[in-house]
């Protein structure tokens, strides 16, 4: 049985509220399974430093035993736990940007189960910015390992009612909060090496990374497909993700010329039978009449369109859609998570515009 209960992040000091915390977080302690928002998507937690703990995460998703965890900590005491050899180049990224949804692997310590980390000796850890997960991690006293809260496949879940959809029945209890700030998962950089490595863009940028550390390598697994069989450095990043049923085709060049290039294309799939699907800028939405469309958010705001991401694609298979299409964005730097997410749900199928 799972329990559902709503919690109120912006009132926590309320009795009412903090009586909540209190009875997930012994759930942690005991070794129990609690789905919980960030301020990026809602993560499915369980004691870090537990393997059996760690083991019921990896059942409730669905999840492939060798794809490691993010360990989220409530204070600096934790990271010294669980990480070593933290440089001063990693301390300050952390005092820039943490809490928040930026996160760093570090080489584990001892204390860190192989469970958690799919058998590597580095530690994926984030001190997250929700006041839910940061109470709840510190009332369990321990850091809580937590994946995003979906099922393996899925696109992480941004609003209560995506993990209740995913994973009622599943997990012990469901902190059913607001709808995440972000809306795409955190920012992870390894900083293993003397070369720090891009390995998943978030909402923290490339260019606000290279600020801090100077250059930054971005691991080819973002830009490319990854072929079955190939080494990767963050195994998360093999998987198919966040895909939708139908099949799905990023267009790419000029916003107008892509906007035309997607209504001919969904319009002769639609003139077969096909059920389509359009995500496009707000600013394009008009243009579709006869054709299916979601409104991603505006262009000129590429948060907003990170914060609806996954709620789009998560429409589309409502809809019951069998073809899906979407812009691949130009401007690089400030859609490259957007990019980045589009292109793993499409499969890396992206064509030219007309
Ligand atoms: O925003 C987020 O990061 C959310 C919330 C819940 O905090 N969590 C999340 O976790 O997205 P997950 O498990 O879905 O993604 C973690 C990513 C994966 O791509 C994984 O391969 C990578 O981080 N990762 C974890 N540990 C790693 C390690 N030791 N070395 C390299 N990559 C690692
Ligand atoms: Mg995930």
């Amino acid at each position: 049985m799972t329990q559902i209960i709503d919690i109120d992040g912006k009132n926590l000091d309320k009795s009412s509220e903090t009586e909540k915390l209190v009875k997930a977080a012994g759930i942690i302690k005991s070794g129990g399974t609690v789905v919980f928002p960030t301020e990026t998507v809602y993560g499915l937690g369980a004691n870090g430093l537990d393997p059996e703990s760690v083991k019921k995460i990896f059942a409730a998703k669905g999840r492939p035993s060798d794809n490691p965890m993010i360990l989220h900590i409530s204070d600096m005491g934790m990271l010294g736990e669980i990480a070593v050899g933290i440089s001063d180049k990693a301390k300050e990224l952390i005092a820039k940007y943490w809490p928040g949804p930026l996160t760093l692997v570090l080489k584990k310590s001892d204390k860190v189960p192989h469970e958690a980390t799919g058998g590597l000796d580095t530690v994926a850890v984030r001190m997250p910015s929700h006041p839910v997960a940061l109470k709840l991690i510190a009332l369990a006293g321990v850091p809580i390992a937590a994946p995003s809260a979906n099922i393996s496949g899925k696109p992480s879940p941004t609003l209560s009612k995506h993990v209740i959809e995913d994973l009622n029945g599943k997990v012990d209890m469901i902190l059913a909060g607001d709808q995440t700030e972000i809306g795409l998962e955190s920012t992870v950089i390894d900083l293993v090496e003397d070369n720090p490595v891009l390995l998943r863009p978030g909402s923290i940028s490339l260019k606000q990374l290279e600020e801090v550390l100077g250059d930054v390598k971005v691991d080819k697994s973002i830009s490319q497909k990854v072929e079955k069989g190939q080494e990767v450095r963050s195994p998360g990043m093999k998987y198919r993700h966040y895909a939708p049923k139908g099949d799905m085709v990023l267009v790419k060049g000029d916003i107008e010329r892509v906007i035309y290039t997607i209504k001919h294309l969904l319009g002769d799939a639609g003139k077969e039978g096909q059920r389509t699907v359009a995500i496009v800028p707000e600013e394009y939405i008009e243009q579709f009449i006869e054709i299916k469309a979601l409104n991603m958010g505006s262009i000129k705001r590429p948060e907003e369109i990170m914060t609806r991401l996954y709620s789009c694609l998560r429409e589309c298979d409502e809809y019951g859609a069998q073809m899906v299409a979407a812009p691949y964005f130009e401007n690089e730097d400030e859609f490259m998570a957007v990019n980045n997410r589009l292109s793993k749900a499409a499969g890396h199928n992206v064509i030219q515009a007309d």
